[in-house]
C-alpha cells in the first residue's frame, strides 16, 4: 500500500494493489468501529466495488469475531420504481451480498422503498429518518464513472436532502452490465443527499477501476464543484480514500 498526497489538501488517499487488499483493509476499519460501538450506524453502497468489503464482514460474521445484531443500517439509494423482491434491486443486492449472510436483524434494514406510490414523499419519509438517527457512523462510498456518490448525479448544484432523480445516460449505460439489456436499467432513484452524506462521522470511499480514473483526479485534485459531486469530500473532515492502482493511475 503506498501513499499518495496533494498539495494544498489536507486529505491522503491510499492505493492498493488489488481489490480484495482494499476490502480487508475497509473491513478493519469497520470491525473495529463495530467492536467498539455495536450499536454502529452503517451507511451502506451497493454496486461491485464494496462487495469484497461485504466478503469480509460476512466471513468475519461467521467466524464470530462480530455481530451485526445491534447495528441499523442505512442505505444510499434504490431505484425507482423497482420490484424490491427483485435481486436487480439494490434491497435485493444487498440481501444476496451482505444482509442474507450476517446477523443483522430485518428490522434494522433502512433503504429507500423502490415500491412506494410516490418518490417524492418516499424520498421526504427517507430523509425525515436519516436525519432523526444523526449522522451515521461509518458512510461506504463508491464514485460512479461520472463522479456521482449515491445518486447524487453531476449537476449545477448539491442537493442537500435525500430526493428522487433521473439517473444521467453515463449511470444508465454503467449499470446495464447488471441487466440483459439496457433499457430494463430503471431511469429513476431516490438517493440520499449530499448533508447526510457530509454528516457522515466517517466515509469509507472506495474506487477501484480504470473506468473510474478521471472522476477520482475531478474528485480529489480539482477544486470541488457540483459536476463532480465526489469533490464535496474533500469538506469532509474524516474521510478515508481507497484506490486501487487503475483507479489512481491519473493522480
Ligand atoms: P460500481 O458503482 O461500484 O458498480 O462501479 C459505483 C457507483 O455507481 O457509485
Amino acid at each position: 500500500m503506498k501513499e499518495i498526497k496533494f498539495e494544498g489538501k489536507p486529505y491522503s488517499a491510499l492505493v492498493f494493489d488489488t481489490e480484495e487488499e482494499i476490502g480487508r483493509y475497509a473491513a478493519e476499519i469497520v470491525t473495529k468501529k463495530l467492536c467498539e460501538k455495536p450499536d454502529m450506524l452503517l451507511g451502506l453502497a451497493t454496486g461491485s466495488t464494496p462487495v469484497p468489503l461485504y466478503r469480509e464482514l460476512v466471513k468475519a460474521c461467521k467466524e464470530g469475531k462480530v455481530s451485526f445484531k445491534n447495528v441499523r443500517t442505512y442505505n444510499l439509494d434504490e431505484y425507482f420504481p423497482i420490484d424490491t423482491k427483485s435481486p436487480l434491486s439494490f434491497l435485493g443486492f444487498m440481501r444476496e451480498n451482505l444482509f442474507d449472510h450476517i446477523d443483522l436483524p430485518d428490522g434494522a434494514i433502512h433503504i429507500p422503498n423502490g415500491e412506494a406510490a410516490d418518490a417524492d414523499v418516499e424520498a421526504a419519509r427517507y430523509e425525515k429518518e436519516l436525519f432523526a438517527a444523526g449522522g451515521v457512523d461509518i458512510q461506504v462510498l463508491g464514485i460512479g464513472s461520472d463522479g456521482h456518490i449515491g445518486f447524487n448525479e453531476p449537476g449545477d448544484a448539491y442537493i442537500y436532502e435525500t430526493h428522487a432523480t433521473d439517473l444521467t445516460q453515463q449511470t444508465i449505460v454503467d449499470n446495464s452490465r447488471f441487466f440483459n439489456d439496457i433499457s430494463e436499467v430503471p431511469t429513476r432513484a431516490i438517493t440520499m443527499g449530499i448533508g447526510a452524506i457530509m454528516r457522515a462521522k466517517q466515509c469509507l470511499f472506495i474506487a477501484t477501476g480504470k473506468n473510474k480514473a478521471q472522476a477520482v483526479k475531478d474528485a480529489l485534485t480539482a477544486s470541488a464543484t457540483p459536476a463532480c459531486q465526489a469533490s464535496i469530500l474533500q469538506f469532509h473532515p474524516n474521510t478515508v480514500f481507497l484506490l486501487d492502482q487503475e483507479a489512481a493511475s491519473l493522480l
